[in-house]
């Protein structure tokens, strides 16, 4: 399997698959506009103005483009593989891991030509929506990429694809992580990466709009909560992980993970130090001291492109307590118990999944 990045892909299609193709397009896109109109709006964290569609809010010109454009007209294979989470859950980190797993044949760990070396963590595999979909039109042949797909998303589990929902062999690897620092890590992040003129969103403002529901593909608990539900519901089609959980313990989670992506260690493999080398590989100091890491760029689209570095904060567990309150922290740990309340997901008990 080796790196693609979507502008590498261009579409060899005939001409009629193309024109139709571009029809459809242009048939969602203008059904996606015409919602735009109508939909209720709130104040945005980095963009002027989020929009709620479907009971989650969405920034109107990418994320919702983006998650419009995947529920009619991505098509799973057999064979692919999801992250899937709500922002600032560990993504970057993970996607790392399973990149580095999956092509632990084909790279040589100890060689500075080692693509997580040379070309920034986002560029192993691809996001569907926030990268893919929401640059329209869409130059990528997704039938390409070779197999297994690996594709990372954040919109929420009702968004997807019935092709990926009712798949029996698609995989969806789900990373999830204690609210409070969720929501640290997303303010410090969207206050580095918004956009022209749209004003400072002060850090008391942003926890009440988070604990509304009113962030990025929020709110965070349902988006949580739908896919936790749907796990229970096809076990062996997913893996529920948790950023606390893989930072205390990452080489049993690692070694579970490459297990679910049909890629499980061997035991000489294991002896060898294969797993603790690619968990040095992903390691935050590792990564966050790279030279990509600390000068590159993701580019999401033409209005979004966010420096490789603001992926890279702190990376622990637990930086809330240098920002809430006594009062914020139980407001937003009543919530949480609230709405996982009867669901089996606990904050700071072990999910009870097969796959944890
Ligand atoms: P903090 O802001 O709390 O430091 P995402 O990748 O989903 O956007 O999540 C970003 C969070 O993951 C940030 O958390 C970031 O520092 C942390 N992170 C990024 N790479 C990491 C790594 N290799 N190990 C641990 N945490 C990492």
């Amino acid at each position: 399997m080796a790196t693609l990045s979507s502008q590498q892909i261009h579409i060899p299609k005939t001409n009629n698959e193309k024109e139709d193709r571009e029809k459809d397009y242009e048939a969602t896109y203008q059904k996606y506009n015409e919602a735009l109109q109508t939909l209720p709006k709130e104040r945005g964290w980095m963009s002027e103005h989020l929009v709620q569609y479907q009971g989650y809010w969405f920034s109107p010109k990418s994320a919702l483009k983006g998650a419009f454009l995947v529920q009619h007209h991505f098509k799973a294979q057999p064979t692919d593989i999801f992250l899937s989470a709500y922002m600032k859950c560990g993504t970057t980190w993970l996607r790392t891991l399973m990149f580095a797993t999956m092509n632990r044949s084909s790279y040589d760990f100890s060689s500075q030509s080692h693509p997580l070396l040379n070309t920034g963590p986002h560029a192993c595999f691809p996001f569907l929506d926030a990268s893919i979909y929401q640059n329209y039109p869409i130059n990528t042949d997704l039938d390409a990429l070779p197999s297994p797909r690996l594709f990372a998303t954040h919109i929420p589990y009702t968004f997807l694809p019935q092709s990926v929902t009712t798949s029996s062999s698609c995989k969806i690897v789900y990373i999830w992580r204690d609210p409070k620092d969720v929501f640290i890590s997303l303010w410090h992040f969207m206050e580095r990466i918004k956009q022209k003129g749209v004003p400072p969103l002060p850090l008391k403002e942003a926890f009440d709009m988070f604990c509304e529901g009113v962030s990025h593909y929020g709110p965070f608990w349902d988006h949580v909560l739908e896919y936790w539900k749907a796990s229970l519901e096809s076990p062996e089609k997913f893996m529920f992980l948790r950023y606390e959980d893989l930072k205390k313990e990452p080489s049993i989670y690692l070694k579970k993970l490459a297990e679910f992506m049909g890629q499980p260690f061997s035991l000489e493999e294991e002896r060898e130090g294969v797993v603790q080398e690619i968990l040095k590989l992903c390691s935050f100091e590792n990564l966050s001291n790279l030279e990509v890491n600390k000068t590159g760029v993701l580019r999401l689209s033409d209005e979004l492109v966010v420096h490789n570095s603001e992926f890279f904060r702190k990376g622990k567990v637990g930086d809330w307590q240098n920002y809430f309150t006594d009062e914020m922290k139980e407001k937003i740990d009543l919530i949480t118990e609230q709405k996982f309340n009867g669901s089996g997901l606990n904050f700071g008990v072990n999910p009870q999944n097969s796959n944890c």
